[in-house]
């Protein structure tokens, strides 16, 4: 069967990593974490010491600094493991200042497409049904309400032991989704994309949905 393109996207705390992760395994695809990108591009930043808020020094950040590439679950970054890093309280709360710049964006997505060009990809993020993406033969939009996204949050984060209370993550979540909706605008669900509302969904069941929404695409 020929390979496809499949675009993930949806609001923080849908899913979007944990299916995007198991649906490429399953199918044999490559994963390609797009909010990581911009995770990395905000490490870099703080590494260099670096003003988030020069927005042409981003870009010329991005242009000129930044080697980066997945190797299989790993995230390198100028030679560094930067995998764990890019999860820290530091950038969750840093990478929003720069995801709103227009130009950084548009050489991110070149980038975001170089990636996909082999197809068999699966990417998640915000835009990648809209923007990165736009011929992607499936494009899935994973939703979830806001409690249960802030409920799953909260259980993740005591799983790694990250001391939070439910209020906060429920509080972290509406914020990410403004910005998303309103800074960034780069959420944006298309008329082409396949809602799939995970609330009361298993993984294991958003997976074989998806899973057989794409063999009915490749055929
Ligand atoms: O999904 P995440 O939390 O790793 O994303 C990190 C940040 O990047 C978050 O502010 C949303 C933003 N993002 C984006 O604007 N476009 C994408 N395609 C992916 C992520």
């Amino acid at each position: 069967m020929s390979k496809i393109n499949i675009a993930i996207d949806g609001p923080a705390g849908a899913g979007k990593s944990t299916i995007a992760k198991l649906l490429a395994k399953e199918l044999s695809y490559t994963y390609i974490d797009t909010g990581a990108m911009y995770r990395a591009l905000t490490y870099l930043l703080i590494k260099k010491d670096l003003p988030l808020t020069d927005e042409n020094l981003v870009l010329e950040t991005l242009r000129n600094d930044y080697d980066f590439s997945f190797e299989g679950e790993k995230i390198i970054l100028n030679g560094e493991d930067i995998t764990n890093l890019i999860r820290s309280n530091e950038i969750n709360a840093n990478v929003s200042t720069i995801v709103a710049y227009k130009k950084m964006r548009e050489l991110m997505v070149e980038k975001q497409r170089e990636l996909s060009n082999k197809k068999g990809v699966v990417m998640d993020g915000r835009d990648i049904g809209s923007v990165v993406l736009k011929d992607a033969e499936l494009k899935i939009f994973l939703v979830a309400s806001l409690e249960e996204r802030a409920r799953r949050r909260f259980l993740e984060n005591k799983e790694k032991g990250i001391e939070t209370t439910y209020e906060e993550v429920e509080e972290n979540l509406k914020k990410r989704d403004y910005i998303d909706t309103y800074v960034s605008k780069a959420l944006v669900k298309t008329k082409d994309a396949i809602e799939v509302d995970t609330t009361n969904m298993s993984i294991k069941e958003v997976v074989a949905r998806i899973k057989d929404l794409a063999t009915t695409r490749n055929r």
